[in-house]
């Protein structure tokens, strides 16, 4: 092959083209024509490029040192979708900086140093759907400091070092449909917390510091609550409200839970799974839970005892094959060790009889 016909060659195997072939690129960066991508991630860049093109659609600035984020856009960029701004070391953002990309669905935000979030920061970003603001030191939540996002469908605040979740700072969250807050230090999350977020659908609070279940007033379509690895050790007849009645997946594992009353989850009819693993429970009432309902019950002190016999008499019908749902007895003495199910039904009403 000669030379230009490498060149060539070369030309069209590589999309991302450099600077000086097409369209202005910025210095540091490589733009993708066809898709109005730019990327300039791991640019040891200390400002956004000024001179982004406005037909613009990605913006990628992962990894750069951008320490202090402000407006440094000259012009509009009106088709701007995502912007990535993540591992950028920043630790401000100026009210103005997304004032010329209001546009923008995606922004990442995470892998930062943000410690708060000033009043105004998304003013202008009505069109956002996904804000990603994980692995970073926000404290505290203004608030109103979300009210713009009309549009916002998710929010990723997880690792953070939030310690209550107070009245307004999810206020105007109206569309929102996930909402991630586990990781942080949460121990209190006030009445009025969710209520502009009516149609929230999944809730992450794992491992927080918790304990007793928030309420979650307002919430109607909520399916996936997760709430392990807090400190909650004891589920009542009050925990979970009626609202709460479309939740299908129900995460209380690895929380020091101690008992489960029996009318806890009455209320709970459409769920599908329910995670108990690695808690300090001896026994439970299955009696409320539909026969579909899956039961992970692992890394409990199981008594068997005739107290058991409800879960006994399900596992047995389910015949499950599954290790997660077995139930390995801790006591009493002589049925160490053993799975529930392996044991004479005999044995249990026996050792249930020979206590009274
Ligand atoms: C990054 O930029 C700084 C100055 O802004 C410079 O001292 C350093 O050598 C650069 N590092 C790399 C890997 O280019
Ligand atoms: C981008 O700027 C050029 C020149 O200023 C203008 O003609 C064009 O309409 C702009 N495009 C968009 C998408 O705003
Ligand atoms: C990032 O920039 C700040 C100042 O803007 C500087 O102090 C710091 O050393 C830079 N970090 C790296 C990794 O370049
Ligand atoms: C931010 O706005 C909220 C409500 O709009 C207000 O309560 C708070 O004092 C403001 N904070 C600052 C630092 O201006
Ligand atoms: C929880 O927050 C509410 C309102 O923000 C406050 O009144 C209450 O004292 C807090 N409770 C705890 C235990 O911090
Ligand atoms: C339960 O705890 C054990 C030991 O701490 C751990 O290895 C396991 O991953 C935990 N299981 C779940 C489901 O969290
Ligand atoms: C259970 O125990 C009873 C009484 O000891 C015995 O008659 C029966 O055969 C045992 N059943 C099984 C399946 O081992």
């Amino acid at each position: 092959m000669d030379w230009p016909a490498l060149m060539l060659l070369g030309l069209f195997a590589n999309t991302w083209v450099s600077a000086e072939q097409f369209t202005p690129c910025p210095e540091k960066c490589t733009c993708l024509t066809a898709e109005h991508h730019v990327k300039c991630t791991y640019g040891n860049l200390t400002t956004i490029p000024p001179d982004v093109s406005n037909s613009t659609i990605e913006l990628h600035m992962d990894y750069n040192n951008l320490t202090f984020l402000q407006q440094s856009f000259h012009q509009d960029l009106p088709e701007m979708r995502a912007l990535f701004l993540r591992n950028c070391n920043i630790q401000t953002i100026k009210p103005d900086t997304f004032q010329k990309v209001t546009g923008i669905q995606h922004l990442y935000l995470d892998a930062n140093e943000i410690q708060e979030l000033e009043n105004g920061t998304f003013e202008d970003l009505s069109n956002l759907l996904y804000l990603y603001l994980q692995k970073n030191k926000i404290v505290h939540l203004q608030p109103d400091i979300f009210s713009p996002l009309k549009n916002l469908i998710a929010l990723y605040l997880t690792d953070n070092l939030l310690a209550e979740i107070s009245d307004g700072s999810l206020n105007g969250l109206t569309q929102l449909r996930w909402l991630d807050l586990g990781f942080n230090m949460i121990s209190n999350i006030s009445k009025e917390a969710f209520k502009a977020s009516v149609y929230l659908r999944k809730l992450d609070l794992q491992n927080n510091l918790l304990t007793s279940v928030p309420p979650f007033k307002s919430i109607i379509s909520l399916q996936v609550l997760r709430l392990s690895g807090n400190r909650i050790r004891k589920l009542s007849s009050t925990s979970f409200s009626r609202n709460l009645k479309s939740v299908s997946e129900l995460y209380v594992d690895n929380m020091g839970l101690k008992r489960v009353s029996s009318l806890a989850l009455r209320r709970l009819r459409r769920l599908d799974v329910l995670d108990l693993r690695n808690n300090s429970l001896t026994s439970l009432s299955v009696s409320k839970l539909k026969s579909s309902t899956t039961i992970y019950l692992t890394g409990n002190p199981w008594k068997c005892d005739c107290s058991i016999a409800e879960l006994y008499i399900r596992l047995l019908m389910g015949k499950k094959n599954d290790p997660e749902q077995e139930v390995q007895c801790k006591s009493p003495k002589g049925l160490e060790d053993r799975s529930l199910t392996t044991i004479n039904v005999s044995v249990i009403n026996y050792v249930g009889s020979s206590m009274y």
